[in-house]
């Protein structure tokens, strides 16, 4: 007689897996200098609000189960709430930043303080790296790599730096828009394998890169793209993204991801969203 049991289903159910993050209090945020096409310093900045969104998405973070440190802010860095350019974390090994533009510069130091404090080994970099801005991990052990883009703020010099750091293969991406120029206003990575991403942010070389790294990418809207959707921060399941990417959120709840969708309309006047204001620490 011929089996009627159903074969097993095999899950392709994303997965959460708990995360770390550091982030910074945006208790001196201001848009007081422009080193991007989304900052106007004549504009005012609510900054009650901006902490009021802020508080939201870190208590966003601890309903889903992550863990969340804090850097304390420094007065005078209006820029350091956005916490993903302040080093690179992979394995437990901290890959120190280095900034382009000196309104930022001091923010590097205060985040090896940090880690250091915090008993984490810190490499110094040589060349300009803005951390997880444009360097972002994929996967892990020997299938673990590291984007990384360039074009606007990191030095493709400091590419073999990140993969001597890191013991993985970096993978250059350059970054052509200036509305798109750290690598995480792009890319969103998902889980270990799968990416978002918006094609005309990057050179055709790169987009074939992509294309064929990732095939079965979610390939964002401009529209999304130009709320900063794709800033978006997953734990492999839920994506914590800017609540006015409503197309990215669709797209993404139908590959069977949870969208998290938060207001950070304050903070992307100084040019970040979610993942901006999100250091992993993996
Ligand atoms: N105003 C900041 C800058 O231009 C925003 C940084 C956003 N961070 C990010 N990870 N994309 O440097």
């Amino acid at each position: 007689m011929t089996s009627v049991l159903p074969r097993p289903v095999v899950s392709t159910e994303p997965v959460a897996r708990p995360r770390h993050y550091l982030m910074c209090r945006p208790e001196h945020f201001e848009v007081r200098y422009a080193i991007n096409p989304w900052m106007r310093p004549g504009e005012p900045v609510d900054r009650e609000r901006a902490l009021a969104q802020w508080d939201t998405l870190r208590q966003t973070y601890l309903d889903l189960g992550h863990r969340v440190d804090l850097i304390d802010p420094v007065p005078g860095l209006p820029d350091m709430v956005y916490a993903a350019n302040g080093a690179t974390v992979v394995d437990g090994m901290v890959f120190g930043a280095r900034f382009r533009h000196r309104e930022r510069a001091a923010e590097a130091a205060a985040h090896r303080g940090w880690f250091t404090a915090a008993g984490y080994p810190v490499v110094e970099p040589e060349f300009v790296n803005e951390g997880e801005g444009d360097l972002l991990a994929i996967g892990s052990g020997d299938d673990g790599v590291v984007l990384a883009g360039h074009g606007f703020r990191t030095d493709p010099r400091a590419h073999a730096e990140v993969a001597a750091v890191f013991g993985r293969e970096v993978v250059p991406l350059e970054l052509v828009d200036p509305c798109f120029y750290h690598l995480d206003t792009a890319i969103a990575v998902l889980d270990d394998s799968t990416i978002a991403w918006l094609p005309a942010a990057f050179t055709p070389a790169s987009q074939d890169v992509l294309r064929t790294r990732f095939p079965d990418a979610v390939v964002a809207d401009p529209a999304d793209a130009a709320v900063l959707g794709l800033n978006a921060v997953s734990d492999g399941r839920h994506v914590v993204l800017p609540a006015q990417a409503t197309g990215l959120a669709a797209a993404l709840r139908e590959r069977g991801y949870t969208p998290v969708p938060v207001d950070l309309s304050e903070l992307l006047k100084g040019g970040g969203g979610p993942k901006c204001c999100t250091l992993e620490v993996r």
